[in-house]
């Protein structure tokens, strides 16, 4: 269903979230990086090349923290999924060498255009916050363009918050572009702007105004 039109929640027992593994990683890169958000397109230059570089970007990410991953999955197969920080089960991802991922980056760029990419990508890196102490910090968050608006964004992030809880985790944080509508799911979850960036070359480039950082405290 496409997102604005009348959608109703999905029951659930229409779907069920588990966690991810290595199995799942073409579907999630598929998820995350065929509807990129508008600030990482213009942060990759373009979005044949967001789609090329999100999986180099995921990866070096995940290389450098470590995640876990967990996924939802309906009848159609695996429709949204959410990637924590913290966590017992790394996917297999952080396994991948880093040679493949700067292969890709020299070929989606070639070697006249890596100084750009490499720019943009230190600009994006000034707009990043640190780490929030002793939170469950979510990493990444993305569900199906099909089925957006159903409720499974919400569901993610209360699996999420319910593993964040058992593992005695007493806060959730979250970064997120301040012009993303997500912003206002974030909110209805509970989270709250703790904190805010801007950089006046980022909003040139993005039309994005900055970044916010977002937590919600679990007490009780
Ligand atoms: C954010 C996202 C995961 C929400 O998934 P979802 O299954 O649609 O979430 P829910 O159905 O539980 O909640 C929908 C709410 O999300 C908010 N929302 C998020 N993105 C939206 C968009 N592009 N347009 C309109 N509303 C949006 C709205 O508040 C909406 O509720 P409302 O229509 O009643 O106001 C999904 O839109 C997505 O994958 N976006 C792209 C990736 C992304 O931005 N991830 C977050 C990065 S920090």
């Amino acid at each position: 269903m496409a997102l604005g039109a009348t959608a109703e929640l999905l029951p659930a027992n229409a779907y069920r979230i588990r966690a991810g593994d290595a199995r799942d990683l073409k579907r999630l890169h598929q998820l995350l990086f065929n509807a990129s958000q508008p600030e990482y397109i213009a942060v990759a230059g373009g979005l044949e090349q967001a789609r090329a570089l999100g999986p180099v970007v995921n990866l070096l990410q995940a290389l450098l923290r470590g995640s876990q991953t967990f996924v939802c999955e309906a009848h159609s197969g695996i429709v949204g999924m959410i990637e924590t920080r913290e966590g017992g089960r790394d996917v297999r991802h952080t396994l991948v060498p880093l040679w493949r991922a700067a292969w890709r980056l020299l070929h989606t760029y070639g070697v006249s255009r890596l100084p750009g990419i490499v720019r943009r990508m230190q600009l994006r890196a000034r707009l990043e916050f640190a780490a929030v102490p002793g939170a469950y910090h979510l990493t990444q968050l993305a569900v199906d363009p099909q089925v957006r608006g159903r409720g499974m964004g919400a569901a993610l992030l209360r699996h999420a918050e319910a593993d964040a809880r058992r593992r005695g985790f007493r806060r959730i944080s979250l970064t997120t572009g301040s012009a993303n509508p997500a912003c206002k799911l974030f909110e209805r979850e509970g989270f709250r702007i703790v904190a805010q960036r801007s950089d006046a070359e980022f909003t040139r480039l993005t039309a994005s105004a900055g970044r916010f950082l977002m937590t919600k405290e679990l007490y009780g």
